[in-house]
């Protein structure tokens, strides 16, 4: 028995402060009166009481969810609800309610900012899964001051080969295998019926997007993905009352190669010889070899021909970090870019003196360099892309933050990833799963109709005309501008004639019977960046692709991304024409309808020059490049950059900031729009006095 001494002062707490706290004070009086075992047997009986209430609610709750689930929610969504926690099913609920009205895109800016959080951090959860194993996540880093490695290792300081050349793409849907119906339709059919430019279809993108942006894709491409292909060919035939509308009767390409993952739920993956991150690997190379190529070993610097365009070696291969299956458009954007980074050495060698060597000055030039370019497609290219005021704030908050420009540039990264940005986190996130791109986003950034049929050179010797736009002087076929043959046509152009006619021509629009002509018979690069002998139909290579790799048909996409799917062709498309060419092809049945083919005929939002399905997968991984990436977070300071490091990429804000440094009478000259992304001879934008959270879209 314990003595009535001892207990003496456990009656004290139990009778004095927890009970003043939690015992509603009616009661106060009987329970000083108790004992203290009484006492005791009050306060479990009143936990097990509020226990068991707590629990009741908690079933309640989902038995109402689960009621509001089953009566509102799509049906293909309720397995998917069914794995979710209580505040991500009241996330879904909400997005999901938004999409059945079809108007996140019209709501007030704050509210779609708040629509696109909900769904960012619902796809984190949900459509992100690893293929492979997954590294056992071991922090080592051999060097005291990181830099960005030749081949992308360490750049995630948890994980010291995500992302590396030769790593998995992940998947952000599970993989749909389709081994019985890789020609089913046949992708000669779908290319020629429903991809195809004819010789009237050309539709471009108007004033919005030029072919600086087309080509500033590619030159992003180039620097995240490439797919290993196996050693084994195969051969595509058009059926034979078909072949007249194919420019190949038949082709032969190599497999995409498929490597076991020795794991349970996703058991093959493919490759990326291409390093994933945002590490300008397009300059650089993804390996130590390419890297060797490129580098002076002078003051950091890399080479550049006496023209100002690329160097190229005996065989006349341009040399820079990827060339291959490029145009002379990207090679233009990669000698300007090499301007960017030596002249960010000659900065760094002026700022620092002697202290720096060749190796260092690279290093951080290197980082500069990456981070301009990450932060010009984040805060301008996506922004000419996606061209709506939610848009806009939701790409500067992804570098700046909510908070903006003026704030960070003050007071550095405050708050989390919405108030103060991605840019400058305290630590990189890759949400639990190893970081690399995936099948899916190879899948949406198939862009090839933003190419023309044919470059518009301009005359750069005459006088521009009140718009600043200079006189066509011929129109070369685009055939003579891409491979080899393109590097010889831009050196007779020069960097000035081919930049300001790439930024006064149009884009090709993202539609259907949009698919450039000369794609179609096109000489495809083998790996040493050589001409193959056997051309291939990019078109119908395209939709086999996307099949061979187990990527969703545009119906199971939709569902896996949790966006409503169509029943019918009509939810797809308004326009005539274009219902019949489906209907044509794939008769009534949805479910087949090809990715690529879906993401151009997807009716799209007022300002966006791509489809919204294509979009989630950018608001996903857009965000995830930045953020998983120990450059752009931890490591986003002055330690790693130097401080006039981070003063170039602070001070820098656009593409037009950039060809301005190196080229300012081409910007004083020629260009009289505000984007270097918009066709040049477009008004500037005029300035808008509702400030930007507050706007409404119209
Ligand atoms: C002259 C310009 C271009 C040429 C000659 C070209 C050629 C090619 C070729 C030959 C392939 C490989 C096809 C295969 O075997 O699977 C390819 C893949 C690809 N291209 Fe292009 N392309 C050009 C422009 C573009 C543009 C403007 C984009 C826009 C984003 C783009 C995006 C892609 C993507 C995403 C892939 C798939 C990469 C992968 O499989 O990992 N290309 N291109
Ligand atoms: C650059 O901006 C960051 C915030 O993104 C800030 O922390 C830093 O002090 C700025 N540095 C310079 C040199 O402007
Ligand atoms: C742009 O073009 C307009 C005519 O559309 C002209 O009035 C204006 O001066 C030009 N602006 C610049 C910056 O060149």
């Amino acid at each position: 028995m314990l003595s009535p001494q001892l207990l003496k002062p456990v009656k004290a707490v139990l009778g004095g402060e927890l009970i003043q706290r939690f015992i509603h004070k009616d009661i106060h009086e009987v329970v000083q009166r108790m004992s203290v075992m009484d006492t005791f047997r009050f306060l479990i009986a009143i936990f097990v009481y509020t226990f068991l209430l707590y629990q009741l609610l908690k079933v309640l709750i989902k038995t109402v969810f689960k009621g509001v689930v089953k009566l509102f929610v799509h049906k293909d969504f309720h397995q998917v609800v069914r794995r979710m926690t209580a505040m991500d099913t009241f996330r879904f609920l909400i997005i999901h309610f938004v999409d059945k009205l079809g108007v996140w895109h019209r709501l007030p800016v704050l509210l779609g900012l708040l629509y696109l959080a909900a769904r960012r951090h619902l796809h984190q959860r949900y459509n992100l899964f690893n293929v492979g194993k997954t590294p056992p996540g071991v922090r080592s880093n051999p060097e005291k001051l990181p830099y960005r490695t030749a081949d992308g290792s360490y750049t995630d300081p948890f994980d010291d080969g995500a992302g590396a050349q030769g790593t998995l793409f992940g998947r952000n849907v599970y993989p749909v295998d389709q081994s019985k119906t890789l020609l089913k339709p046949d992708p000669m059919v779908v290319a020629t019926k429903l991809l195809a430019r004819t010789s009237t279809s050309y539709i471009d993108n108007k004033k919005q997007f030029n072919l600086i942006a087309a080509a500033w894709i590619q030159f992003m491409v180039h620097d995240w993905m490439d797919h290993m292909e196996d050693t084994q060919q195969i051969e595509l035939t058009a059926p034979s009352k078909f072949n007249e509308g194919c420019p190949l009767k038949s082709f032969k390409f190599f497999k995409t190669k498929e490597v076991s993952t020795d794991v349970s739920e996703i058991k093959t993956g493919s490759i990326n010889i291409r390093t994933p991150w945002w590490d300008g690997s397009v300059l650089y190379g993804s390996n130590e070899q390419m890297l060797k190529r490129v580098r002076t070993y002078t003051d950091g610097k890399l080479k550049i021909a006496d023209d100002g365009l690329l160097p190229h070696d005996e065989d006349g291969i341009a040399i820079s970090g990827d060339v291959r299956n490029s145009w002379a458009g990207v090679s233009t954007l990669q000698a300007l870019f090499i301007k960017e980074h030596n002249a960010v050495c000659d900065a760094l060698k002026k700022e620092y003196g002697d202290d720096m060597g060749d190796e260092e000055l690279y290093r951080r030039a290197r980082l500069v360099t990456s981070a301009v370019i990450a932060k010009i497609h984040t805060i301008d290219w996506t922004v000419e892309l996606l061209k709506t005021d939610t848009l806009l704030a939701g790409m500067r908050g992804n570098w700046y933050g909510l908070l903006g420009k003026k704030f960070k540039d003050t007071f550095g990264h405050v708050g989390g990833s919405i108030l103060g940005g991605l840019v400058g986190l305290k630590k990189p996130n890759n949400h639990g799963v190893p970081y690399s791109l995936t099948e899916e986003f190879t899948s949406v950034y198939r862009m090839h109709q933003l190419l023309p049929n044919s470059f518009h050179l301009r005359d750069v010797s005459v006088d521009p005309d009140e718009n600043k736009c200079p006189p066509i002087i011929e129109k070369v076929a685009m055939s003579n501008m891409i491979g080899h043959k393109g590097e010889e046509t831009s050196q007779i152009m020069g960097f000035t004639a081919l930049l300001v006619s790439m930024g006064h021509q149009s884009s090709g629009a993202l539609k259907l019977f949009n698919y450039p002509l000369w794609l179609r018979d096109l000489i495809a690069h083998d790996m040493d960046n050589k001409d193959r002998p056997d051309h291939v139909d990019l078109a119908a290579l395209e939709v086999y692709r996307d099949r061979e790799r187990k990527v969703a048909r545009y119906n199971d996409f939709r569902r896996g991304l949790m966006l409503i799917p169509i029943s019918k062709w009509e939810d797809l498309t308004d326009q005539p024409t274009e219902i019949q060419a489906l209907r044509d092809v794939y008769g009534d049945d949805v479910e087949e309808l090809d990715i690529l083919v879906g993401l151009m005929a997807e009716k799209k939002i007022k300002g966006f020059a791509i489809s919204e399905t294509a979009f989630i997968i950018f608001l996903l991984m857009a965000s995830r490049r930045l953020e998983a990436d120990s450059f752009f977070t931890c490591y986003f300071n002055e330690e790693v950059y130097t401080k006039k490091g981070l003063e170039w990429v602070n001070t820098t804000e656009s593409l037009k900031d950039v060809i301005k440094r190196h080229h300012p009478k081409i910007v004083e000259k020629w260009m009289n729009s505000s984007s270097a992304f918009s066709v040049w001879d477009a008004p500037p934008e005029k300035p808008n006095n509702v400030p930007l959270y507050l706007r409404i879209p119209h």
